[in-house]
């Protein structure tokens, strides 16, 4: 037996005291995403917040255990694509060209093929997640253009945790936001950028949520 909590030094996911896949999983994910948000110091802790906060949600929602574990997998990984997106778009301060903005849009496509070859990324859905995680509810997303329902529910789940934790953090272009204006941002965008149920389960939880952030950042008074 070995106890996962020494592998895992801010997340909150460590109700397995057993080694089995999905642990493993789990840990080779929250690795990725670490990885990833390392490239950038805007995006530290990123992946983390938004598996935290994405597996919250769905189990707000009724949904089983071992399928919201997989949606905070997809969590993790949701940005794995970005190692593909040079580092001066990333790290761009000002407006993207269109050049540049077709490279953000590849990121969840690049994402997916780099996860597909895990067949068990591919066969839990995750993948998907992954590659639908920009996706809104109108259909105005990206990379599909996928509406309401046809965008894998755990890939909804992942766009409010996205979101909420893009607006806390600061960004090259935007300075960070605080947990009550973010809270206001995500309910004015519910049914357009937002499932309305994803956002009701949020709504529910938010204190919960808010409790999860300062424990992931703390010191940090943008959850306060
Ligand atoms: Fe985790
Ligand atoms: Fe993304």
């Amino acid at each position: 037996m070995i106890n996962k909590k020494s592998s895992c030094s801010k997340c909150l996911y460590r109700n397995q005291s057993t080694i089995t896949a999905t642990t493993v999983l789990h840990q080779f994910s929250e690795s990725l995403g670490t990885a990833i948000d390392a490239k950038d110091p805007f995006t530290s802790l990123h992946s983390e917040e938004v598996a935290e906060i994405a597996h919250s949600i769905a189990l707000s929602m009724g949904i089983g255990p071992g399928e919201a574990d997989l949606i905070h997998i997809a969590g993790h990984l949701h940005d794995i694509g970005k190692i593909g997106v040079p580092d001066t778009v990333l790290k761009k301060s000002g407006p993207l060209n269109e050049t540049e903005w077709q490279f953000i849009k590849k990121h969840p496509d690049t994402g997916a093929n780099i996860l597909r070859p895990v067949v068990s990324l591919l066969e839990n859905g995750i993948v998907d997640m992954v590659r639908h995680h920009h996706e809104r509810y109108d259909g105005k997303g990206y990379p599909c253009g996928l509406k309401g329902e046809a965008i894998p529910l755990g890939a909804r789940i992942i766009a409010l945790a996205d979101s909420l934790s893009a607006i806390l953090q600061n960004r090259p272009y935007r300075p960070a936001r605080n947990f009550d204006d973010a809270m206001a941002e995500i309910v004015n965008c519910t049914g357009r950028q937002f499932d309305p149920d994803v956002v009701t389960a949020f709504m529910d939880i938010s204190e919960k949520i808010r409790s999860i952030l300062k424990f992931i950042g703390p010191g940090q008074d943008r959850v306060a």
